[in-house]
This record gives C-alpha cells, sequence and structure tokens, in this order.
C-alpha cells in the first residue's frame, strides 16, 4: 500500500500539524466536492468540521456554493475526509495554491481520492443532470502544475490516464447495480470564470471535449504527482454554449447539482462501502 504521508508533500508543516491535532484517524479517502455539491458530506458519521480559514495558509476561497471547510469523519466504517470549498485558478489562485487542499490530503496520508465538479455538456448525452465518470482530461487552461517534470501518466509507457480505470470501471458497475445512469467522458479544463463562447465550445468538440469546466484538472495532476488513486464524476449541469439553451448563470449550476444530490450521495456511498468490503 502506498504510504502519502511518508513522501514529501510541498505543503507547510504548521498546516498539516494543525489538522492532524483535530483529527484522531488517517482519512484512507479524500473527496473533493464541486459547485452545489457541498451537501453530500451530510452522510459522514462523527463529523469533525475544519473551516479552511482556521488551518494556517489555508488559502481563501471567493465562491458561492464553494463553503471552505474540511470535513472529516467515517462513511461504512472507513475513515474519510471531505473538502468542501474548492480553490479555482479564476480566483487569483497560483495553481499551486488551488491545489493545496489536495497537498493536504496528500501529506495527511490519504491513498485515495474522489473528484467531483459541475460541468458544461458538450457531448449530445451529456445532458443537464448526467453523471459522467471522467476518463481523461485535456488541460486547455495553459496554466503549469508545479510538481515533479513527469508522472507516470504522462510517460508514453504509463497507464495514458490519470483516472484510475479499475476504480472508475467499479463505480460504473456499482451505477448500474443502484440504477443511477451514468456515462463517461472527456473533462475539460478551461480557466473561466467566464462561460465560453459558442466558437470555443465548437472548438472543444473537435478537441474531443465531451465536458468543459474550470476545475479539477490541476487537482488530479498533483493528487498522482503523491500516488493518490483518482475518479472522477462531473455533474453536467447545463448544455456547454450554443448546445441547447441561450443564456447559463452560476445559480443554475446550484440547482441541478441539488437535484442529482440522492444519486451522486448513493453513489459515492456505495463507492466507499465497495472499498470496505
Ligand atoms: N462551462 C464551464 N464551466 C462550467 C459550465 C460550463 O458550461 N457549467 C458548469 N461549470
Amino acid at each position: 500500500m502506498m504510504d502519502a504521508a511518508s513522501k514529501h508533500v510541498d505543503i507547510p508543516d504548521s498546516a498539516v500539524a494543525f489538522v492532524r491535532q483535530k483529527i484522531e484517524f488517517t482519512p484512507r479517502i479524500g473527496l473533493i466536492l464541486g459547485s452545489g455539491l457541498s451537501h453530500l458530506a451530510e452522510v459522514l458519521q462523527s463529523p469533525v468540521i475544519i473551516p479552511s480559514a482556521d488551518i494556517p495558509e489555508y488559502p481563501g476561497s471567493t465562491v458561492e456554493g464553494h463553503k471552505g471547510q474540511l470535513v472529516f469523519g467515517t462513511l461504512e466504517g472507513i475513515p474519510v475526509v471531505f473538502a468542501q470549498g474548492r480553490l479555482h485558478a479564476y480566483e487569483g489562485h497560483s495553481v499551486h495554491a488551488a491545489t493545496f487542499p489536495v497537498r493536504l490530503l496528500a501529506a495527511l496520508g490519504v491513498e485515495r481520492m474522489v473528484v467531483t465538479n459541475a460541468a458544461g455538456g458538450i457531448h449530445p448525452e451529456c445532458t443537464p443532470g448526467t453523471l459522467m465518470w471522467i476518463t481523461d482530461q485535456i488541460s486547455f487552461a495553459f496554466r503549469p502544475v508545479p510538481g515533479p517534470a513527469s508522472s507516470a501518466f504522462q510517460r508514453a509507457d504509463g497507464p495514458g490516464s490519470p483516472y484510475d480505470a479499475d476504480w472508475t470501471a467499479r463505480g460504473m458497475a456499482i451505477a448500474a447495480s443502484l440504477d443511477i445512469p451514468t456515462r463517461e467522458g472527456t473533462y475539460l479544463w478551461t480557466l473561466g470564470p467566464s462561460y465560453e463562447t459558442k466558437a470555443e465550445i465548437r472548438m472543444f468538440k473537435w478537441l474531443g471535449a465531451d465536458a468543459v469546466g474550470m476545475s479539477t484538472v490541476p487537482e488530479v495532476i498533483v493528487a498522482r504527482h503523491h500516488g493518490i488513486k483518482v475518479i472522477g464524476i462531473s455533474t453536467i449541469t447545463n448544455f456547454a454554449a450554443g448546445l441547447g439553451q441561450e443564456s447559463l448563470d452560476h445559480q443554475e449550476v446550484l440547482e441541478v447539482g441539488r437535484q442529482v444530490r440522492d444519486d451522486l450521495q448513493k453513489l459515492i456511498t456505495a463507492l466507499v462501502a465497495d472499498l470496505a468490503a
């Protein structure tokens, strides 16, 4: 088993020490909760909530629907941590700052990470309310992600995608057994914060993107730098620009997130239970 805690992680000792002194266990799984998905942490038993503002050197979040806190607890008997209130490069954070939560989870010893996000659907089957397994990603934000120059998934002889194929396949089977419809696709990271133009979406489609959003990609790269196994689930909250709706605002993104919450909650609980089995 990988021992992330013993690896060097570029994170202030004060942040790690602060969190360790508040929790009595090592979380095995970290979940990064996207826009409108914060409530997923409600399933945790005996939660310990640590506001990110209390954690030394934790960068501040400014986006509505992104309550900044870490919620530690157990789910299906497994120690987990949910990160609510993701940090985005479009808020002015460097990629290094925006991935602070992931580095903190790595330093705490997290072995696996589930990333969730809200995304615009580009593939015709990615309609609002769809849950999409992220099977690969495109970085279209042109931001360097600090870390080792090469990581396993980028090498010609590596697995080719940062998302864990076996774990994703398990997730698909679990979703099917729960009658939760899902599909799979490639997620493209654009910096934002403006939504895309129709012309940009035509380009992203041509590039092979099935969904577009403003997060996730740097977090996943950093998680892989630390050997953390990753799976990703996008909630498609809207058709991307030019594909079926005339306008979009952040409220609609939050509203669709709320509508699929029950399915996502069930799926995440079952995914964690599967690891306990
Ligand atoms: N574009 C970018 N990010 C998003 C979208 C979108 O259409 N919907 C939710 N996040």
